[in-house]
């Protein structure tokens, strides 16, 4: 209709672009960009969706909740990915849990997490006297889903414990490799595997386990007695519900703390500002690195850390692929600086954050990891500018607005205390130099992993 986007219909039947995007998403949108502006309509699997990729008309689409509606998108994904069933009572109780995870009433929470950091450190690593071999995302993946499982669910008191964590993780793998494929409209052969340990996780929150399960977190004993004040419920139901917050506290910080550590292993001179930052920290804190790995720091200290807070979140803005996801509920005009924009009811309304965090006029040599970026006068950066004006969002892997994720002060958190530990007690090096590629997994949901796994080695610093 006159007014509107230009629409990119594809060529195939139903699925339109949806194999082009699916290539290489982010070289797609540029070209679409470069061809059609900010505004352009993509024909996907049956549906219109509509790239908004002027970061100054992000907030009208996040901060007007009734206009653009997140909660169609996610009830559907939450569905089919995790076969959750949509009920407004219970998804609005459970949201109340979310506070436990900010605030003084995550301060609990926090200390937990350091120290299971420190027990599986202990327990994989203190024994390394030379060096010794590893890959380093499968390292981050077994040490972050251990220290984050126990912190939040608890230890579980079976005679065979030690084996159901790994075993867990493998599910965990087999599920989440397949994330996007629950999505698709035609069923993939891979798919049988990923939903019989589907399966395997939901079983492993039975409430009957749940539980049993000792020292579990105040938000998981919340959420549990929140479940189950729901007697209607299915187990089967609860069991997804806890799915759903496992994949949200570890799919995103796994990858994140990879990457973290690979780009830091390939800039000396960030790795010599960091571990003066802890060593500062361990001084001002009365603490000493000592064999027995006990070191302990609250909110606040963690907080005070800002080139570390600007090591993670410059990891953060190169591999974050999210996109915020909205459906259009009424006709709806946009003003913008280049004339009206008609969006039509019904559409989905698709803000794709990478176009911004690789933006050169906002982030100079967007490629290119610098370690300070955001830092200035040693505070925390948090002002960017396009076009000579400030922009309301710049770095946008936590999501924005209403649904903005309540982990992200935990996910933070957990990613700076297990970069002290490895920084402090460990000299690392990568051995293989080759660039590494992203994974197509998550495309739209959340951080990318790597392609392949890249071999590392470590030893302890005496
Ligand atoms: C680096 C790590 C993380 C990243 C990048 C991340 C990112 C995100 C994003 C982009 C969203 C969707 C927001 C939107 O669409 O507007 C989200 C939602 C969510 N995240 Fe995180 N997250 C991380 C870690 C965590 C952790 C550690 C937890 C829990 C401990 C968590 C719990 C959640 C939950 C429960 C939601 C759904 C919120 C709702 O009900 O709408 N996240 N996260």
């Amino acid at each position: 209709r006159p007014g509107e986007p230009p629409l990119i219909n594809g060529w195939i039947p139903f699925f339109g672009v949806a194999f082009q995007m699916k290539t290489d998403p982010f070289k797609k949108l540029k070209e679409y960009q470069k061809k059609y502006g900010d505004f352009f309509t993509l024909y996907i699997n049956g549906k219109y969706f509509t790239f908004v990729l002027d970061p100054f008309q992000y907030p009208l689409v996040l901060k007007n909740h009734k206009q653009f509606d997140f909660f169609k998108f996610s009830n559907e994904i939450i569905h089919k990915v995790f076969t959750v069933s949509y009920r407004a009572q219970v998804m609005e109780k459970m949201k109340e849990n979310y506070k436990y995870l900010q605030s003084k009433l995550l301060e609990k929470t926090v200390y937990n997490l350091m120290q299971n950091l420190q027990h599986v450190i202990k327990k994989q690593l203190l024994q390394t006297k030379n060096w010794e071999m590893s890959q380093l995302f499968k390292f981050c993946k077994s040490i972050m889903f251990e220290a984050t499982y126990v912190t939040l669910y608890g230890k579980d008191p079976s005679p065979n414990s030690d084996e159901v964590i790994p075993e867990l993780l493998e599910h965990f793998d087999k599920f989440d490799n397949e994330f996007l494929n629950f999505l698709f409209p035609i069923p993939t052969l891979s798919l049988r595997a990923a939903k019989i340990s589907r399966e395997k996780l939901i079983q492993n929150f039975s409430s009957e386990h749940m539980y049993k399960m000792l020292e579990t977190s105040e938000i998981i004993r919340s959420r549990r007695n929140c479940l189950e004040k729901f007697t209607e419920l299915p187990d089967h139901e609860k069991g997804a519900h806890h799915l759903v917050f496992l994949w949200a506290s570890v799919a995103n910080t796994i990858p994140t703390t990879f990457w973290t550590v690979y780009y830091l292993l390939q800039h000396p001179e960030a790795v010599a500002v960091l571990r003066e930052e802890i060593n500062h920290l361990l001084q001002s804190t009365g603490q000493k690195k000592e064999p027995d790995f006990n070191v302990q720091f609250t909110r606040e200290q963690l907080d005070s850390l800002v080139y570390l807070d600007s090591i993670i979140f410059e990891a953060l803005r190169m591999i974050s692929a999210s996109a915020n996801l909205r459906v259009n509920e009424e006709d709806f005009t946009l003003s913008t600086d280049k004339g009206e924009i008609n969006l039509r009811k019904g559409d989905s309304i698709i803000i794709y954050p990478p176009m911004l965090h690789f933006d050169p006029e906002v982030f100079e040599q967007p490629e290119e990891f610098k370690f300070d970026r955001f830092v200035k006068d040693g505070k925390k950066k948090t002002t960017f500018f396009k076009r000579g004006q400030e922009l309301p969002y710049c770095l946008m892997s936590f999501g924005s607005g209403i649904t903005k994720c309540p982990g992200r002060f935990f996910a933070v958190f957990e990613i700076k205390q297990l970069l002290i530990l490895l920084f402090m007690f460990f000299d690392m090096e990568l051995i293989e130099k080759e660039p590494l590629q992203f994974r197509k997994s998550r495309m739209f949901f959340g951080i990318q992993c790597p392609q392949s796994d890249v071999s590392f080695r470590y030893k302890l610093r005496c």
